[in-house]
């Protein structure tokens, strides 16, 4: 059976680029059913319409409150059949709204081994505490920042001194085992 998932994000959406490519050829049982973003016009509405794959741009401003926001969401979401929920990118704490209709059914990728430097910048926090590995994370979310139950993780070397080459290997890292890790949970 393939599952239909809904990828979140708010920005570049490399790991939407490589869950779409492992569906693409053949790593990853599930069809992307939508792409939610919270930023209008972020660079992954552009990967997702070359894909067509539906998009919803909803900016939370326009919602009385993080609630309706999220109910908005949750109706796309049923209407689409979707049954999982997969976070790549999505700067967001999800609310009770979202984790009431999708319990246990929405996963995170982090770039840092948690719960080592959860939050934003976990690279830049890494780095700036002179780990000498870090690494990615998969997990449950649940309604802390970064807290939910890891499922999988992958160490990287820093590379001292240099951010960029240490984003690329944890980038890297990532779009390899958020696929892996999905089509483990979606089989068992
Ligand atoms: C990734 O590093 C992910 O772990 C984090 O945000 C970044 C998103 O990158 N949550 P992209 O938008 O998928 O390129």
């Amino acid at each position: 059976m393939t599952t239909k998932i809904a990828v979140f994000a708010s920005g570049s959406g490399s790991n939407f680029q490589a869950l779409a490519e492992s569906i693409a050829n053949g790593k990853l049982n599930a069809e992307i059913g939508l792409v939610v973003t919270d930023k209008p016009g972020a660079y992954v509405v552009k990967r997702a319409q070359s894909l067509n794959i539906p998009v919803a741009e909803l900016a939370p401003k326009s919602f009385e409150d993080k609630a309706a926001y999220e109910a908005k969401i949750v109706e796309l979401l049923k209407e689409k059949e979707i049954e999982w929920v997969i976070l790549a990118g999505y700067m967001r704490l999800i609310g009770e709204t979202l984790l009431t209709a999708y319990e246990n059914r929405i996963i995170n990728i982090h770039p840092s081994l948690l719960p080592s430097f959860p939050g934003k910048d976990a690279i830049g926090q890494a780095m700036e505490h002179g780990v000498k590995i870090t690494g990615v994370t998969v997990h449950y979310v649940d309604a802390g920042m970064d807290t939910g139950k890891i499922i999988a993780q992958g160490a990287v070397d820093v590379v001292e001194g240099d951010r960029e080459a240490t984003e690329n290997r944890i980038h890297k890292l990532e779009h390899k085992l958020y696929s892996k890790t999905l089509q483990q949970l979606f089989k068992s």
